[in-house]
């Protein structure tokens, strides 16, 4: 039902509003920035506090073993950075999971696995067995359905949110992989495959096919925003920018991080991945996932 899906990122002059793409709006060429050779693969945010040595008496004596003179780096999830944010988080022993395979951001299942331009789902045509409609406002005629663990956690931010009086609306969830060969494709007739690149994932590249992902709306303020980037503006997304970490979402695709995601700016598309690690990318004030794992941006396919 292809026709009924609310299309992530309609972005483009044909849309409903008749808005100029959001490329044209924000003065940015986003097929320029997104290709940009400018990318940086360091981690730029840790205010964590670095292990330090502790120092030797004058005399040269101590009573305590000495201590190494650098602390081992942490490799506790499979596929992030050593020493990365992430792998300090879990050192702590925070929210280990107890089967360790969780661990993994390449395990399709693992609700921190990483899904971008170049590192894409495997098996390609992964489809998550819990999926469960979460009982939430829809804003949508796109049947509703997210990972038991995600639509437990989307349904207490939605209710938080509706107690602040912001009221979210669930506009797109789980899409499969076919569903999403066909919108890509859809962009792709409108706009061409580079424009279309900018917003919309290639079959088995979007996070929707993991079950994790969602994209709000917001039933106050109408549907003149949805998917561009005037919804930066409603309280929805304002709400989800300051709070959707409480219940273990961030805000994949925010504004000045399109060379680590490969994708303009979406404060509509939030990414569970559990409470702590939300809390903590947070916290650091880390822009993008990719970061968060201390890893390459990810601009383009491969
Ligand atoms: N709009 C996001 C990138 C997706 O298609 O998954
Ligand atoms: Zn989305």
């Amino acid at each position: 039902m292809v026709g009924a899906l609310a299309l992530d990122a309609s972005t483009d002059s044909a849309g409903p509003s008749g808005a100029a793409p959001a490329s044209a709006r924000s003065g940015t060429d986003a097929s320029q920035v997104l290709s940009s050779p400018t990318a940086s693969a360091t981690p730029t945010h840790d205010p964590a506090p670095s292990a330090k040595q502790k120092p030797l008496s004058a005399s040269g004596s101590s009573a305590s073993p000495i201590a190494p003179a650098t602390t081992p780096a942490q490799t506790l999830v499979k596929g992030a950075a050593s020493g990365s944010p992430i792998q300090k988080l879990f050192a702590t022993g925070s929210e280990v999971p107890s089967d360790k395979k969780l661990l993994d951001i390449f395990n399709p299942n693992s609700s921190l696995v990483l899904v971008n331009k170049t590192h894409q789902l495997s098996p390609l045509k992964y489809a998550p067995k819990d999926l469960r409609a979460p009982a939430v406002a829809t804003g949508s005629q796109e049947p509703g359905a997210l990972r038991a663990e995600a639509a437990a956690a989307a349904e207490r931010m939605f209710t938080a949110a509706a107690a602040q009086g912001v009221n979210l609306t669930l506009m797109s969830s789980y899409r499969s992989y076919d569903t999403q060969f066909n919108l890509y494709n859809s962009y792709v007739a409108k706009k061409g495959a580079a424009a279309a690149d900018t917003t919309s994932a290639r079959p088995g590249f979007s996070e929707h096919q993991t079950g994790l992902a969602i994209d709000i709306g917001d039933a106050a303020a109408g549907s003149a925003c949805d998917f561009t980037s005037c919804f930066a503006g409603n309280p929805a997304a304002q709400w989800v920018a300051a709070h959707a970490h409480d219940h273990g979402f961030v805000v994949r695709y925010v504004p000045g991080a399109e060379l680590k995601t490969g994708y303009l700016a979406e404060p509509w598309h939030l990414r569970y991945l559990g409470v702590g690690a939300a809390q903590d990318m947070k916290v650091r004030g880390i822009a993008s996932y990719e970061e968060y794992l201390g890893l390459p941006g990810s601009p383009g396919y491969k």
